[in-house]
């Protein structure tokens, strides 16, 4: 089945977030991170019969769903999850706040890779839990961990590590190697790991799997909250449904007790995409990647070719990490929304001097960008 990404889709008036931030001006929003593609075929046509049938009451999780859940961790990573080892939630957010609040105690300390997405660092904060960032260095052309500064970092009382897997920004698709040093890590200091795994099958770089870190060894899944979801994958954000898993039966019931007073279920239409998504949405997902790569290899090509900015390849997401320390800008994000570019600002991931561009949009659209992007440095380098 061929799948067009190219074909337009006018997200106005759709409450989008993306797109409702910059209504009614000339700025092309490539901020917060969904893509503007329809979903895959089987999974509008999932959410139409549900929608045909009418009645959308409250709605338990389909038990068909663990199953499918546990055979892709099987066939995917070689995982052996059991169905009670997962927890249903309406978000990975909601999974980082649940974990930072629940499973470290008020005097213990949280470490965070810096940069990253902000709800790592936020879920630290609002617990609230005293909290160290750690920072990602850029290494042979990879944002990794610095590991000296990961030991240097850690204190007698530090009981987590969050980890972003493929990590965003950056794109980073940690090996084996480096997740089972990261594993290592957090057992000779007895840490907790909460590993947000939401980006694990955007994958661009093919021949770099995907490892979750928990399915390294079963010390490390008992010491581990894994958060996935199929809503960045299968462009599904809005429909409301994400999972844990958590083979610890202590971590998973302080975790998940009385959940309902905390967040709400999952929502039916989340888990009628999920559904669909899982069972039929691959092809659509192979023909996705292929574009993305291509969206990806255009923009490299444009960051390379202009003087001032850079950005490291991206092995995975659709989420690109420019450096603009070469522009000399005291606020590049600003700088960009007055060439008509609506990014996300470095600074909210902890590094002020970059700023984040998704790329998942249709070409036409991107090709637009990278004239205003140029323009946008051009500008920059002139004044
Ligand atoms: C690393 C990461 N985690 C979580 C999320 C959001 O998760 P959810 O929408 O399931 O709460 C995002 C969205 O950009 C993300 O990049």
């Amino acid at each position: 089945m061929d799948f067009d990404f190219d074909i337009p889709v006018d997200r106005q008036g759709t409450y989008s977030l993306r797109w409702e931030k910059y209504a009614g001006r000339d700025v092309i929003p490539l901020w917060v991170a969904d893509m503007d593609f329809r979903s895959p075929p089987a999974v509008i046509d999932a959410l139409r019969r549900r929608v045909e049938h009418g009645v959308f009451g409250y709605t338990l999780p389909p038990p068909e769903l663990s199953a499918l859940i546990v055979e892709r961790m099987q066939r995917l990573y070689r995982w052996a999850v059991h169905p009670d080892w997962i927890v249903f939630l309406p978000g990975v957010v909601s999974g980082l706040y649940l974990a930072a609040s629940r499973l470290t105690r008020v005097e213990e300390h949280i470490l965070s890779p810096s940069p990253v997405y902000y709800h790592l660092f936020r879920a630290a904060q609002t617990a609230p839990r005293a909290w160290s960032d750690v920072p990602m260095v850029l290494e042979r052309g990879r944002w990794v961990w610095d590991e000296d500064r990961l030991a240097a970092s850690v204190l007698p009382n530090s009981r987590m590590l969050m980890l972003c897997s493929p990590h965003n920004p950056g794109g980073t698709i940690f090996s084996r190697d480096e997740l089972a040093r990261i594993a290592a890590f957090a057992a000779q200091h007895d840490l907790l790991i909460c590993s947000d795994e939401i980006h694990c099958d955007l994958l661009l770089d093919q021949g770099k799997p995907h490892v979750p870190i928990a399915s390294l060894a079963p010390e490390v899944s008992r010491r581990t909250v894994t958060l996935m979801a199929p809503s960045k994958t299968f462009n599904i954000a809005g429909t409301g449904f994400a999972f844990a898993i958590i083979e610890d039966i202590g971590l998973r019931q302080a975790f998940s007790f009385d959940l309902k007073k905390s967040v709400h279920d999952a929502t039916l239409f989340g888990y009628e995409a999920a559904l669909a998504a899982y069972r039929d949405g691959q092809p659509w997902l192979d023909a996705l990647l292929d574009y993305l790569r291509g969206n990806r290899d255009l923009l490299e090509a444009a960051v390379a070719r202009l003087p001032g900015v850079e950005m490291a390849h991206l092995e995975s997401t659709f989420l690109a990490w420019i450096d603009c320390s070469g522009l000399g800008l005291a606020d590049p994000h600003a700088h960009f929304l007055g060439h008509g570019l609506g990014l996300s600002p470095g600074a909210d991931f902890g590094s002020p001097r970059f700023v984040r561009l998704n790329f998942g949009t249709q070409r036409s659209v991107l090709g637009n960008a990278l004239v205003r992007l140029e323009r946008a440095v051009l500008d920059a380098r002139r004044s």
